[in-house]
């Protein structure tokens, strides 16, 4: 260890703080911090935070970018309950575009799930489910069920390789998950994990965050610090290596979502974009999310927090809000776009700042865990690149269908927790097997009574039941019905299983059949 030369890095970057508990570390604490420090870059890391709370203050000194947002105008914008009459047409060229082993499917995993506050990847987490499977094993038997539909169809046998993206804090547990599931069913070559970059935490005047006296304060660079990360492990390389000509970009945590989406990938595919988001309907003009517009002539997400009211609260001539494309991180690039991305825009983008109550040791060694924001946190988001699509689409879907994120503890509040996401996921299964033709009875046989609305899922004719509006808070029980995604991905499939049979909950469908009370036919 050269401790003199990094001694000297440290005090030309103003960071000569992180060695003052060195004569009492031992040997392994002091080659340990050694070596973190020994990796970083203090000079770019001064240039990251000066820009970034440049950006910052500049951003919360400004007016809000009211007068210069424009709504997604209808050219560009697809919808799964308005467009009918195309989901057909966009949905065989998907599964044109997989059945060719054109499509990759890239997973944002490098998160710390700090507020769903436990110790292991978000991925590994069990809802709650009659079958107990994790959001990992979902995901992974949807790959496995899209791969079958295409070769159905198109008669090509196919592959849709997954890249998952971990952080220091998740690959190791992440990839220990996959090797004790083998793959759960995927082929090991076609599952390629790769690491995102960590940030030290910072204090407002830009001074390392040590948070013990021989470690770092370290977090992942966001979910934005992808681009970095696919540049740095020639993961762009590897797809076109593979021939893959379209990317379906998704969060781990939500579970209802659509991997490698058909549908939305045709729709992209045939307006040539180059760049897709998918989003849900804002109702609400308080709901805190995102939203897709234009600044400027320029797509990208404006965060709630950077409209006035009036502005959230603008409606469009068909009484919908204006502003109403909900972002829900679920986007859809080309190889090419991402090529460009990392080889010519990744450098251009600046990391945005996230106040936070970083734990820290004071000058005597004391761990502190403050009460209010004392430091910043450095982050890039996955959206940052949609300023640079020359062909930017979007397509909505419903909510109820494909999004229901895991944040929260059941504990905390009501919202995106894992009983929320259980009952999402239940009560879409109970939809599929309306609309396949079954029905549900209670003890004495009575049928329970299903609310119709009109399917999302081009079923325009079926009847189905928005168990959603009847599900308000996570304390109203859904329907105990889950289906497998090896038998069926959107809710198609099903009729063979359920048509014209009545059941009693808890219904499970999977791969061995149909499991739990179930009753003559009708
Ligand atoms: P969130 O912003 O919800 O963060 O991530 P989180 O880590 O899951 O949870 P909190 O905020 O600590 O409670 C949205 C998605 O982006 C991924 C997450 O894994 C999740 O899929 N993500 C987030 C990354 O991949 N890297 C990051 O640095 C941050």
């Amino acid at each position: 260890m050269n401790v003199s030369d990094l001694k000297l890095r440290l005090s030309k970057a103003g960071q000569e703080h992180l060695l003052q508990f060195w004569d009492e570390l031992d040997k392994a604490q002091q080659v340990e911090l050694y070596s973190e420090l020994q990796a970083m870059n203090f000079e770019e890391l001064n240039i990251f935070f000066q820009k970034a709370t440049e950006g910052f203050n500049q951003s919360s000194q400004q007016e809000k970018v009211d007068a210069r947002m424009e709504a997604v105008p209808r050219e560009v914008l697809g919808s799964a309950t308005r467009d009918q009459d195309q989901l057909q047409a966009w949905e065989s060229e998907g599964l044109l575009q997989i059945s060719q082993s054109k499509v990759a499917v890239l997973l944002l995993a490098g998160g710390q799930g700090t507020r769903l506050g436990v110790a292991y990847p978000k991925g590994m987490y069990d809802v709650g489910l009659p079958s107990h499977k994790t959001l990992f094993q979902i995901q992974a038997e949807r790959i496995l069920k899209l791969q079958q539909l295409a070769e159905k169809c198109y008669g090509n046998k196919c592959t849709i390789p997954w890249y998952i993206m971990t952080s220091g804090r998740t690959v190791a547990p992440t990839e220990e998950f996959f090797t004790r599931h083998r793959y759960f069913g995927l082929k090991k070559e076609n599952v390629v994990f790769f690491q995102q970059g960590m940030l030290p935490a910072m204090t407002f005047d830009g001074k390392i965050v040590l948070e013990e006296k021989g470690r770092v304060s370290m977090a992942p660079d966001g979910n934005g610090g992808l681009y970095r990360a696919l540049a740095a492990q020639n993961i762009v390389g590897d797809m076109e290596r593979r021939g893959i000509w379209s990317v379906h970009v998704y969060c781990v945590d939500n579970i209802l979502v659509r991997v490698a989406d058909p549908r939305f990938i045709g729709f992209c595919i045939q307006k040539g974009a180059d760049c897709g988001a998918k989003v849900v309907e804002k109702t609400n003009p308080t709901e805190p999310v995102g939203v897709v517009c234009r600044v400027d002539g320029a797509y990208r997400v404006v965060e709630y927090s950077e409209v006035s009211l009036a502005t959230a609260q603008r409606r469009g001539p068909d009484g919908r809000l204006l502003f109403s494309a909900g972002n829900i991180a679920n986007h859809f690039f080309t190889v090419p776009f991402l090529r460009d991305v990392v080889d010519v825009y990744e450098p251009q983008l600046q990391h945005h700042v996230a106040q936070k109550k970083i734990p820290y040791v004071d000058s005597q060694g004391q761990i502190i865990k403050p009460d209010k924001p004392n430091g910043i946190k450095m982050e890039k988001f996955v959206f940052d690149i949609f300023q640079f699509a020359k062909k930017f689409v979007v397509y909505e879907v419903l909510r109820e269908d494909e999004f229901s994120p895991l944040k929260n503890a059941d504990s905390q509040n009501g919202k995106d927790n894992p009983t929320t996401a259980r009952h999402a996921l239940l009560s879409l299964h109970h939809c599929w097997v309306l609309n396949a033709g079954g029905h549900f009875i209670d003890e004495n046989g009575s049928r329970l009574p299903a609310i119709p609305r009109t399917a999302a899922s081009g079923q325009s004719e079926a009847v189905t039941a928005d168990v959603n509006d009847n599900l308000k808070d996570a304390n109203d029980v859904p329907i105990q019905c889950e289906i497998s995604p090896l038998v069926s991905y959107a809710g198609e499939g099903l009729e063979s299983y359920v048509a014209n049979r009545e059941f009693h909950a808890p219904l499970i469908i999977d791969e061995r059949g149909v499991h739990e009370l179930v009753k003559n036919g009708v």
